[in-house]
């Protein structure tokens, strides 16, 4: 096994097998900790980016079983920023310190693409040294290549699983998991820093599913990856389902680190849900980004993908304060910087829009 971990380091292949067998054993844990924060650090130093998360709508016309604002939950409380609220997000996070806005929201259509163009053609109009990342879910080649026009930098849009029975087992009739890779592809093809990711310990998983998902990502090459333990929410099929398990989640974090040394890797808000100190075990384990919430106060608890999500209460100062001394006290610094991935060249004109 360690023999294992020595080629990961090295930046070596390995069989499906062993990627299975070192995702199934938690023995060598603390080595492949201690391997993945080596190369991190070699990488990124000990910085870690934070970006400014604002949940612009919670409105969704999607109904994916796991998620806790899929159309089908009656009881979910619904909201939707104006543009004006979500650029107020910004001028506060921008006073904090914030150079990148991820605008995160359910599939909203009131979010048309020329409001969503107007918005991110004003922010960045307003802070021009500022990433725009956009996660709005799956939309059609022509909407995506508008935003980046309009000046969006980066898009988030999870693979949830890169099987396709898995996929169906997760999703309803009508999301298909070939629309959602071509959804990638062209994000990546259209010059966006792009994130994929997936869940871990989601309903029906299996190592093999995790295999596939990280040879998916191999082919894919994301500029960042999402991965975060499964939650249950109480308003949707998956009520009964048990969560995800936070160590299973750092194990993966790892061996993402030790496959992708370059990659953005979030320490995510639903690790720190299911432990207290879950985000900062992220970062000791190869993670370098964390995704404070900018949101107003009023609507954090309504944007509930999952239930007891944390730094709903707080006001974004505090939080930022709080999360400065977590990540210190876990042996790394807050950078304030954009935090654009490595190989990524901002000046590239060469991208076909
Ligand atoms: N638990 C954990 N993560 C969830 N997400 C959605 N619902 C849940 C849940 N119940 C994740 C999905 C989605 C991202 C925004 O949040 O992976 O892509
Ligand atoms: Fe909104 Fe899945 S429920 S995209």
């Amino acid at each position: 096994m360690t023999d294992i971990i020595d080629r990961l380091f090295y930046g070596r292949s390995v069989s499906d097998d062993e990627l299975s067998l070192l995702i199934s054993c938690d023995e060598n844990d603390s080595l492949l900790f201690e391997k993945a924060d080596a190369v991190r650090r070699k990488v990124y130093g000990n910085e870690v980016f934070i970006r400014g998360l604002i949940e612009i709508s919670s409105y969704c016309r999607n109904n994916c079983f796991y998620c806790g604002i899929r159309a089908g939950n009656r009881d979910a409380e619904r909201y939707r920023l104006t543009p004006d609220e979500i650029l107020s997000c910004c001028r506060k996070g921008h006073e904090l310190g914030f150079r990148t806005f991820v605008l995160q929201g359910g599939e909203d259509d009131a979010f048309n693409d020329d409001i969503i163009c107007s918005l991110v053609s004003r922010i960045k109009s307003e802070f021009p040294e500022c990433a725009v990342t956009l996660s709005l879910g799956e939309k059609s080649r022509e909407s995506y290549a508008a935003y980046r026009k309009a000046g969006a930098d980066r898009y988030l849009l999870r693979h949830e699983t890169a099987d396709e029975d898995h996929y169906r087992k997760l999703h309803p009739a009508g999301m298909d998991l070939n629309k959602r890779k071509k959804c990638l592809y062209d994000l990546k093809s259209l010059g966006f820093q792009t994130g994929a990711g997936f869940m871990v310990g989601s309903p029906f998983q299996t190592t093999e599913n995790l295999v596939a998902d990280i040879r998916f990502l191999e082919e894919l090459k994301p500029e960042m990856i999402g991965i975060g333990p499964f939650i249950h929410h109480s308003g949707t099929p998956f009520a009964d389902r048990p969560d995800g398990s936070v160590s299973l989640t750092l194990r993966l974090l790892a061996i993402l680190r030790l496959m992708f040394p370059e990659v953005l890797l979030p320490a995510t808000t639903a690790l720190g849900t299911l432990l207290p100190d879950g985000r900062e075990r992220g970062l000791k384990a190869g993670a370098n980004v964390v995704m404070p919430n900018l949101s107003p106060v009023s609507v954090r608890k309504k944007y509930s993908l999952y239930e007891n999500k944390i730094c709903t209460g707080e006001e974004a100062a505090e939080c930022l304060n709080c999360l400065k001394n977590r990540i210190r006290s876990a042996g790394y610094e807050m950078s304030f910087s954009r935090g654009d991935h490595k190989n990524y060249n901002r000046g590239a004109t060469d991208v076909k829009i």
